[in-house]
C-alpha cells in the first residue's frame, strides 16, 4: 500500500537537497532529469588540455547535497569515465552527503570476463574505482551483461529501455509483418521481450566473433522465411557497426522488406550511421544514452523514476 506520509516526508525533506550535475557527456539528458526532479542543474566547467587531460570545476555550494552525476561513458570512453570519477570525487570533496552516478551507457561492460589467458575482466576495475569513491547506488541502462553487474559491490539499478524502444517501433514505424531478430544468441531474451511488445515473431542469428582478430561471421541459415517481412534487428549497442553490416547483408539476400536497427546505445558516430544507412538499413533508432542523430527514445523519465525509488527506499 502507498504510504502517503512517507511520500510527503520525502517531498519535504529529500528532494529539496537533491541537485543534478550533468557531465560533459550527458548535458541534455542531465538537464531533462533535473527538470523531472524539479531540482537545480549545476553546470560543470570542463577544460581539456592539449595533452588530453581533463580538468573540472564546480562553482556551487554542494554542502549536504545529494548529488546526481549524469555522465554516460561512450567514446572517448576513458576520458568520459575519468571525468565521471573527477566529478564524483569533487562532489564529496565539497561536502556532498551522497553521490549517485547515472551512467546510462556503462563502458567496459563488454569486458566482463577473461576471454583469453593473460586478460582480466576490466569491468571489475571500474566497479572498484566507483566503490572506493564512496558510491553505494548507481543507475545504468541495459548494461551489456548480468555478469558485468556481478562485479559491483553496490546497489545497481539497471533500467531496461526495451519496452520504450518497442513502443517507439509500434507507434512510429509503419511495420509490415515484422520479425524481430537478435544478431547473436546472447541477445535472444531481449528480442523475445521486444517481439512480445510489438506482437511479432522473433529469432536469433548465430554470430561468432574471433577473439584474436575481432572478425565476425554469421551463419547463413535462417530458422524462418523472412521474404517480404519488415525486420527489426535489436541489439544492446552499435559500436563499429560490423555486426549490423553483416546481419543486413544476410537479411537483404533473403529478400526481406525494410530493415531497422534498434539499439539501446549507438556508440558509432553520425558519419558511421550514414554509412550504415547507405548499406541497406532503412533507419537506426536508439535511446539518448548517447547523443546521436538517431537517439530518439528519451530515458529521462525512467531515470527520474529510478532515482525516486532509490530516495524513497532510504526513507
Ligand atoms: C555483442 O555482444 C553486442 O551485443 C553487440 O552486438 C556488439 O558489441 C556490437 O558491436 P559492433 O557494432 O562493433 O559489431
Amino acid at each position: 500500500m502507498i504510504n502517503i506520509f512517507k511520500i510527503l516526508k520525502y517531498l519535504r525533506n529529500t528532494l529539496k537537497d537533491v541537485v543534478v550535475l550533468p557531465g560533459p557527456a550527458s548535458l541534455d539528458l542531465g538537464n531533462c532529469i533535473a527538470d523531472h526532479l524539479s531540482s537545480l542543474s549545476i553546470p560543470i566547467d570542463l577544460r581539456v588540455f592539449s595533452d588530453g587531460e581533463s580538468k573540472i570545476r564546480i562553482n556551487a555550494n554542494l554542502l549536504n547535497k545529494k548529488c546526481i552525476v549524469v555522465q554516460s561513458t561512450y567514446p572517448p570512453v576513458d576520458s568520459h569515465l575519468m571525468q565521471a570519477l573527477m566529478i564524483i570525487y569533487s562532489c564529496y570533496e565539497y561536502g556532498a552527503s551522497e553521490v549517485i552516478p547515472v551512467i546510462p551507457y556503462m563502458g567496459y561492460a563488454r569486458q566482463d570476463k577473461k576471454f583469453l589467458e593473460g586478460e582480466f575482466a576490466t569491468i571489475s576495475l571500474i566497479a572498484k574505482l566507483l566503490e572506493c569513491n564512496n558510491i553505494h547506488n548507481l543507475i545504468t541502462v541495459d548494461i551489456h551483461s548480468i555478469k558485468a553487474i556481478s562485479y559491483f559491490n553496490l546497489n545497481i539499478l539497471n533500467i531496461s529501455s526495451i519496452r520504450s524502444l518497442a513502443t517507439y517501433a509500434r507507434t512510429k514505424l509503419n511495420l509490415v509483418d515484422p520479425i524481430v531478430i537478435s544478431p547473436d544468441i546472447g541477445g535472444i531474451s531481449r528480442a523475445k521481450e521486444f517481439s512480445q511488445a510489438i506482437q511479432s515473431k522473433f529469432f536469433a542469428l548465430k554470430k561468432i566473433r574471433d577473439r584474436i582478430t575481432g572478425n565476425i561471421t554469421i551463419d547463413k541459415n535462417l530458422p524462418e522465411d523472412i521474404k517480404d517481412h519488415d525486420i527489426i534487428i535489436i541489439d544492446d549497442m552499435i559500436s563499429s557497426g560490423g555486426t549490423i553490416l553483416k546481419a543486413v547483408d544476410l537479411l537483404k539476400n533473403n529478400n526481406c522488406g525494410k530493415i531497422y536497427a534498434i539499439c539501446v546505445h549507438t556508440l558509432a558516430d553520425d558519419n558511421s550511421i550514414s554509412k550504415l544507412k547507405k548499406n541497406g538499413l532503412t533507419d537506426i533508432i536508439s535511446t539518448n544514452s548517447v547523443p546521436r542523430s538517431c537517439s530518439k527514445v528519451d530515458l529521462s523519465t525512467d531515470i527520474a523514476n529510478a532515482l525516486h525509488s532509490i530516495f524513497l527506499s532510504a526513507q
